[in-house]
């Protein structure tokens, strides 16, 4: 194997980007400086005009292992999170046996060790099982493994027992990462409960389903001081209620994902591909969340990446499963929506898709140090397509994405000094 000297890009250093060259070397150790000159040993790759950023982090994905491999495996999962340039995830614990007791943790993070590309930090279970009415469980325990508990899929009902369960996570200094969702209001809706819903017969799950939740975990945060954050995000009283608390000094955060970002139910279209939890909501919901994320209301991006098998998204908006894939397009939709649209820089792209998420979940890395192995993508800005899932990793191919045109392609990820995407075989 050779050095590869990538030359000529623009390197992110120090909370902002420098012309400047990057020498790997052969154990994938980063060299940096202006105008490296070549050796002998190394293979120069010109990166003009792109971007060398240091490698992103998404804190709401499904592995699906154990009990799903059909949607999905720790292999493929990683494979998908390198290609879209992530080199840490946070792996939600909705699998089969969950893990709400050690020594099962204990066995899928050896299952993460043996198999995965790129690091996996896993979550806990929040209650006992993982759907949201549980006992609590033995916090103390989980806790120097997992980096926060959450029921994702399921939002934990009962006051009292949330109660509990903030009590108990703040007493380890953990963070609750909850799906926020009253099943009570949800009731039987599986869109948003607006204007499309209604002209085409769909059963309709308000906003308030979120933000009811929303407001009463706030009010336990305060009560019991438990690190929260609230996953996906969907509506504009969320947002509010978020900028409320911050304001309120309480120790919360917020993430959303890509789709409700950009997307609303004016562009839902009878296909399964469409169908997720929360749904996508109304322009005037999708326009609040992207502010939010502008004004840093939101704290980052999660992709919430939820493969699942074609049969199971056959099921057009009425039937099909909740939940569609993100590692391989959310960077581009990111840039796409926000850089390329003038609405933020690059640098608040390593922010809400690299920096913060490491910082809240205390996952470590997130810079490009000279001596240091090298965790990094570069990124090119300028490449563009019609979004082809036909070409994900992923063994979930459902994306509400699929056809859009995208700006920005992943050319090359390093992972803690191992090339783990490198399509045009740098390493090889
Ligand atoms: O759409 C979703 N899919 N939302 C969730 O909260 C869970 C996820 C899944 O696990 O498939």
């Amino acid at each position: 194997m050779m050095n590869v000297l990538l030359r000529g890009g623009q390197v992110f250093q120090g909370g902002s980007f420098h012309p400047l060259d990057l020498r790997v070397d052969q154990i994938g150790l980063v060299e940096l400086g202006k105008d490296l000159s070549p050796t002998p040993d190394d293979r120069v790759v010109d990166i003009s005009g792109k971007y060398v950023l240091p490698g992103l982090a998404d804190i709401h994905v499904h592995l699906r292992e154990p009990g799903f491999s059909y949607k999905e495996t720790i292999a493929t999962g990683t494979a998908a999170a390198a290609r879209g340039g992530f080199t840490s995830v946070g792996a939600m614990p909705n699998v089969a046996p969950p893990p709400d007791n050690l020594p099962e943790l204990l066995h899928q993070i050896q299952a993460y060790q043996q198999e995965a590309l790129i690091e996996v930090f896993p979550y806990g279970c929040l209650t006992e099982g993982g759907t949201g009415t549980g006992e609590t469980v033995d916090y103390a325990a989980l806790e120097p493994y997992v980096i926060g508990f959450s029921d994702d899929g399921f939002g934990v009902q009962s006051t009292d027992r949330m109660r509990e369960v903030m009590t108990q996570v703040a007493e380890v200094d953990g963070i609750v990462a909850q799906h926020i969702e009253d099943l009570e209001i949800s009731a039987d809706g599986y869109i948003n409960d607006g204007e499309y819903a209604r002209a085409h017969g769909h059963k309709g799950k308000p906003g308030a389903a979120e933000w009811t939740q929303l407001e009463r975990d706030l009010a336990l945060v305060a009560e019991t001081g438990c690190r929260y954050h609230a996953c996906h995000l969907s509506t504009a009283r969320s947002v509010e209620l978020v900028a409320k608390a911050k304001a309120d000094g309480l120790p919360v955060t917020a993430e959303t994902a890509p789709h409700y970002l950009v997307l609303s139910e004016d562009e839902l279209e009878e296909d399964g591909r469409f169908r997720m939890n929360p749904p996508l909501r109304s322009a005037r919901d999708r326009d609040a969340v992207a502010q939010a994320l502008v004004d840093g209301v939101i704290d980052l991006v999660a992709t919430d990446h939820a493969p699942h098998s074609a049969e199971e998204k056959a099921g057009g908006l009425a039937a099909s499963a909740n939940g569609v894939v993100g590692l391989e397009n959310s960077l581009a939709v990111v840039y796409t929506h926000f850089v390329r649209a003038g609405r933020f820089e690059m640098e608040r792209l390593v922010e809400v898709m690299g920096t913060a998420p490491r910082q809240r979940f205390s996952l470590g890395g997130g810079e490009i140090i000279a001596g240091e192995y090298a965790d990094l993508i570069v990124f090119d800005p300028d490449f563009h397509e019609p979004l082809d899932p036909g070409q994900f990793l992923s063994k979930g191919k459902a994306t509400p994405f699929a056809g859009r045109e995208l700006y920005g392609r992943v050319d090359l990820t390093l992972c803690q000094g191992d090339p783990v995407w490198d399509p045009e075989g740098l390493f090889a």
